[in-house]
C-alpha cells in the first residue's frame, strides 16, 4: 500500500494547474445514460472515482473509453442492466448518481444503498422522495433501492434538508426529469457549481432546463436525449488545496485553469486570514503568504457561494498554524471532524464541540506517521505535512487518490519536498531534525 513521505518547511513557489472537476465529472458521467450517441467529456480528471464509476457504467451497458489527455467517451450500447452492486457503490458514494437516470430512461433501477461514511450520516431520502415525486415506485429491498415507473412526470420538488440543499440529490432528480412528461420545478435546488455544469451539459444533449444556480430549477421534459461534447469545469476543491498549500508554507503560489468566481468565499477567508490573494484574471490566482502576519479566523462551512466543506478540513490544517484562537463550523457535515485527531497528533491544538472546531495555533506542526480518514481529511494532513517540522508519513492515501489527480506531481514541481512510496520502505523511525530550517 502506498504512503506520502513529507519532508516539511519549504515555502511553495511557482504555477500550478487545476484539474478537472471530479464532483461535476461524476454526476455528468452517469447522466449519459439518459442519451442515444456517444458523448466526449474533456478535461476528465484521472481519478479512482472516476475508474470506479467508468466501471460501473460498463457493467451497465456503455462502452467507456478514455485517453491520456483525460478526453472519456461513453455511450450506451445497451440496457438490458439496470443494477449497481454493493461493490462498486461501497467504494463511491456518487454511484448513486446512476438511479435518477437510469429510472428515466429504462423505467427501472436497483441500486445498492450507499452505506455510512466517516464524514457523517449521509442519507439519500431526498433523492428518493424527489423521484417518488416524479412518480417512480420505490422501495427499500435487501438493502438496494429499488425503483419503476413507467414513465416518470413533472412535478414540484423539494431538495432542501436539514443541512441545506443536496447537490446530488439536486443532480439526480434534474437528471431523471429532463425525460419526464411535462414540467419539473425543482425547489430548494443546490447551487453549487457542479449542479449549473451538469444542467448545462444536459442542455448540449437536448434537455430544457432554466435556473440551475439558483434556488428553483425548472425542467421541462422532452422525448430523448443526443450524445455531446462537453469540457468538465475546473476543480474548485482542488484549487483551494493548491491555494492553501501555497498558503501554509508561507511560500508564493498562483494556480491557473481555475474559475475565480467559483472560489470567492474561499478567497475572501485566505484574505481574511491575512495572506495576499490576487486574482491576476479569471482564471489565475496567486496567493503570497511571505512575510505576511497573520490572523485567527472563525470560519462556517456551508452550502455554495459560501465556505465548502469539502475544504473545511484543509483551512484547519492552515489555521492550526496561526496563532491565537480560530474556530470552523460545519453545518453541511456536523460530524467531519476526524481529521482533527490526526491533526493533533502532528502538534495541532484542536478541541471538537458539536458542529464547531476550536483552534488554538501552534508555532509549529511536527512530522510523524499519521492516517488519512477521508478524502479532505487526507489532503488536510498532506498540507500539514508541507509545514510540519520534520517527516510525515501519510497512510491510507487511497483516499487522496479518490480526488486529487498527481497531487505529490503538482506540489513537487513547486517545490514540495513530498514523495509517494510503498508503506513497507517506511518503516524506518521518523526523522525529526528539521531539513529545510532557513
Ligand atoms: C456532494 O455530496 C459532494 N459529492 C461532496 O463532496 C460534498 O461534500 C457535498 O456534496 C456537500 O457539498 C459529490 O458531488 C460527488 P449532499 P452529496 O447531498 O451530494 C444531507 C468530496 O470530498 N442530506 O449535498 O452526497 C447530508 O447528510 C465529497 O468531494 C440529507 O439529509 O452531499 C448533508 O448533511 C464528499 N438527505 C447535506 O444534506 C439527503 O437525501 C448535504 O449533502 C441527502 C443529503
Amino acid at each position: 500500500m502506498d504512503v506520502l513521505r513529507i519532508r516539511g518547511g519549504v515555502p511553495l513557489s511557482g504555477v500550478v494547474s487545476a484539474s478537472g472537476s471530479k464532483n461535476a465529472a461524476l454526476p455528468m458521467m452517469a447522466s449519459c445514460l439518459l442519451a442515444e450517441g456517444p458523448t466526449i467529456l474533456e478535461r476528465v480528471p484521472n481519478l479512482v472515482d472516476v475508474q470506479t464509476l467508468g466501471q460501473l457504467l460498463t457493467d451497465l451497458g456503455c462502452a467507456v473509453r478514455t485517453s491520456q489527455d483525460g478526453t472519456l467517451s461513453i455511450e450506451v450500447v445497451e440496457e438490458s442492466s439496470s443494477e449497481a452492486e454493493y461493490e462498486l457503490v461501497r467504494k463511491m458514494r456518487a454511484s448513486v448518481c446512476v438511479l435518477g437516470p437510469l429510472l428515466a430512461k429504462r423505467g427501472f433501477a436497483r441500486v445498492s444503498l450507499p452505506g455510512g461514511c466517516q464524514i457523517g450520516h449521509r442519507p439519500i431520502d431526498l433523492h428518493l422522495q424527489g423521484l417518488s415525486a416524479l412518480g417512480a415506485d420505490i422501495e427499500i429491498r435487501n438493502g438496494s433501492v429499488v425503483a419503476s415507473a413507467q414513465k416518470l412526470r413533472g412535478a414540484r420538488v423539494t431538495m432542501s434538508g436539514p443541512f441545506g440543499s443536496s447537490v446530488t440529490g439536486t443532480c439526480n432528480v434534474m437528471s431523471a426529469a429532463t425525460l419526464a412528461h411535462g414540467k419539473t420545478s425543482i425547489e430548494g435546488a443546490a447551487q453549487e457549481p457542479e449542479v449549473v455544469a451538469l444542467a448545462e451539459f444536459l442542455n448540449a444533449m437536448g434537455a430544457k432546463i432554466e435556473g440551475a444556480g439558483t434556488e428553483t430549477i425548472e425542467i421541462e421534459g422532452v422525448e430523448g436525449l443526443r450524445g455531446t461534447e462537453f469540457t468538465i469545469i475546473p476543480d474548485r476543491i482542488e484549487a483551494a488545496t493548491l491555494l492553501i498549500a501555497g498558503a501554509i508554507t508561507r511560500g508564493s503560489l498562483a494556480v491557473d485553469d481555475l474559475c475565480v468566481s467559483h472560489l470567492e468565499a474561499v478567497l475572501e477567508v485566505l484574505s481574511d486570514i491575512g495572506v495576499a490573494v490576487e486574482a491576476t484574471s479569471s482564471s489565475s490566482v496567486r496567493v503570497d503568504a511571505t512575510g505576511n502576519s497573520f490572523r485567527p479566523l472563525r470560519v462556517s462551512a456551508v452550502p455554495y457561494p459560501g465556505v465548502p466543506t469539502d475544504v473545511q478540513a484543509q483551512l484547519m490544517a492552515f489555521l492550526s498554524t496561526i496563532r491565537g484562537q480560530s474556530s470552523i463550523r460545519d453545518q453541511v457535515f456536523p460530524d467531519r471532524f476526524i481529521h482533527c485527531a490526526e491533526l493533533n497528533r502532528m502538534g495541532a491544538s484542536i478541541q471538537q464541540f458539536g458542529n464547531r472546531a476550536v483552534i488554538r495555533g501552534v508555532d509549529r506542526l511536527q512530522g510523524t506517521h499519521v492516517m488519512a480518514s477521508d478524502l479532505r481529511a487526507s489532503a488536510a494532513l498532506v498540507l500539514a505535512g508541507l509545514v510540519a517540522q520534520g517527516e510525515t508519513v501519510v497512510r491510507r492515501i487511497y483516499h487522496l487518490d479518490r480526488g486529487y489527480e498527481v497531487l505529490e506531481s503538482k506540489l513537487r514541481c513547486v517545490g514540495a519536498d513530498i514523495e509517494r512510496m510503498d508503506a513497507a520502505d517506511c518503516m524506518k523511525p521518523v526523522q525529526t531534525e528539521m531539513r529545510h530550517s532557513a
